[in-house]
């Protein structure tokens, strides 16, 4: 067979993703509020406080809490921009902090000492010529939100959501094209205090309370979408699902269904941000288990007609399932949702396995299903660098794995039609993990100086994937093998 040729379409948007609750710091710079993440702390209590089992709405002296400095963006993001237009990037993914514009989610009017950072940071962003790609949540509510309303299982969310979203909306429509509007929405069912700062009360219906959480973060999006192409026609939004395609564990139609059901979990929301109204399958499956979906007058018109532009999706690998309960007490670590181990795949330090060709199948099921551009806005490996005598940083792993997913990808646009619209992957310069609170789970090409315990000078070095990226950008694949 002749060998391919790797040269991605004209255009392809190759960049880097970050999130201001893991990146950014300055937590109560700039008349900044408190953000929900900004009370999640490094430790055993994390993942507790995450999927709001906890109700600790305040920041303890004993507790050590990453998103605070994050990894200094705040300050350094002149010297961040420059790296990533070293290495050619087209596009950067970044979200905006809520709370820095809105400190309490209520005021009247925005906070400008926050809207002029982001200024500064579009602003050079477009000097190098790089997009800006904008989620305006990724994981963070004003903690006031939480106090007052609950977060998003209160539909007062809407109006406070859109109010911002409008606000970042005018102000930055000639500067930034592409928006998302909720990350992960599906993070929602697993991580609802993170996500969308819902705590769970004794009494409450879990279940229940994420779905009205769901629907009302999904009316938002549709409201957002809808001011944004009114604001700005050439403005493009996106939904954003944590993707990886589920495998029947066997050929057995319990297993088939199974993981057809894993998978409905994520699609069942962005069907609505992209076809405009819940699937039939949901709507059964809610109304067997007594939930209701808090319907207000006008919302099924709204998401009908204010749908995405295009999707967005976050692939780490894809996951494992079976029919039989029993083989599903022993799952394994995966990006949040639990997974069967897959025999044929290999995993990271951390568990997550790795799955390239998933990569291909996740594109073209989720092509398949929606018919409209897919962005990968999350990819990568999670890794504990090692920085050597001289300060190099030799992650040939993290190039290994990123080369095979670039390849599959490749493969998807090529050889199968697959409409990709661009790749930013993850954590382009290291930033703090979102599941474990961890500096060295690194995903980055850039290195930054600081460990889980919150020591170091943030300064920042070239790992070898830096270079290698750069060569990947600068020749728009051609470069790849
Ligand atoms: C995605 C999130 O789910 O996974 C990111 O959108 C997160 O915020 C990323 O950082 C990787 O997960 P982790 O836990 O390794 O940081």
């Amino acid at each position: 067979m002749s060998e391919i040729n790797r040269i991605f379409p004209e255009g392809f948007l190759w960049g880097g993703a970050t999130a201001a609750n893991q990146y950014e710091g300055g937590y109560d710079a700039g008349g900044k509020g408190l953000s929900s993440v900004d009370l999640i702390p490094h430790g055993k209590e994390r993942m507790r406080i995450a999927t709001g089992n906890i109700d600790q709405l305040s920041i303890k002296d004993e507790c050590f809490y990453p998103s605070h400095l994050g990894v200094d963006f705040y300050n350094r993001y002149e010297e961040d921009i420059r790296l990533m237009a070293e290495m050619g990037f087209k596009v950067f993914r970044m979200s905006l902090n809520w709370a820095r514009i809105y400190p309490t989610g209520e005021e009247a009017e925005p906070n400008e000492e926050g809207l002029a950072f982001y200024d500064r940071v579009f602003d050079t962003c477009l000097k190098y010529d790089i997009e800006p790609l904008v989620t305006l949540c990724h994981f963070d509510v004003p903690v006031a939100t939480i106090e007052n309303f609950g977060g998003w299982r209160n539909r007062k969310m809407i109006d406070l959501f859109v109010k911002y979203s409008e606000t970042v909306l005018r102000r930055y429509k000639d500067k930034v094209k592409y928006w998302l509007t909720f990350n992960e929405i599906n993070m929602i069912l697993h991580l609802p205090f993170m996500a969308a700062g819902v705590v769970i009360k004794e009494g409450d219906n879990k279940l229940q309370v994420c779905y009205e959480a769901v629907h009302h973060e999904l009316v938002a999006s549709a409201m957002v979408t809808k001011i944004a192409h009114e604001i700005n026609p050439a403005i493009q939004v996106g939904c954003m699902l944590a993707a990886g395609r589920t495998y029947p564990n066997t050929c057995h139609p319990d297993d088939v269904w199974a993981a057809m059901q894993k998978d409905n979990e994520g699609y069942g929301l962005i069907d609505v941000q992209s076809r405009g109204a819940y699937p039939a399958f949901l709507l059964k499956e809610l109304e067997r288990e007594g939930i209701k979906i808090p319907f207000a007058d006008g919302d099924k018109e709204l998401l009908k007609e204010h749908t995405v532009d295009f999707i967005s999706i976050s692939y780490y690998a894809s996951r494992l399932t079976s029919g039989d309960k029993e083989l599903l007490k022993k799952q394994t670590d995966g990006n949040v949702f639990a997974t069967m181990k897959n025999p044929y795949l290999e995993a990271s330090q951390w568990g997550w396995q790795i799955d390239p060709l998933g990569l291909r199948i996740t594109l073209n099921s989720m092509y398949d299903r929606y018919q409209k551009p897919i962005f990968i806005v999350e990819n990568g490996l999670g890794a504990n660098d090692v920085v050597e005598e001289d300060g190099s940083i030799h992650d040939d792993y993290r190039i290994e794995y990123l080369r095979q997913h670039l390849l599959t990808m490749h493969d998807a646009i090529e050889l199968d039609g697959v409409e990709v619209m661009g790749y930013t992957s993850w954590g382009c310069i290291d930033l703090v993990s979102a599941s474990t609170g961890e500096m060295k789970k690194r995903y980055g090409y850039v290195y930054v100086d600081r460990d889980n315990e919150g020591n170091g000078t943030f300064n920042r070095s070239k790992k070898d994937s830096f270079f290698w990226y750069k060569e990947v950008i600068g020749t728009n694949g051609a470069c790849l093998k």
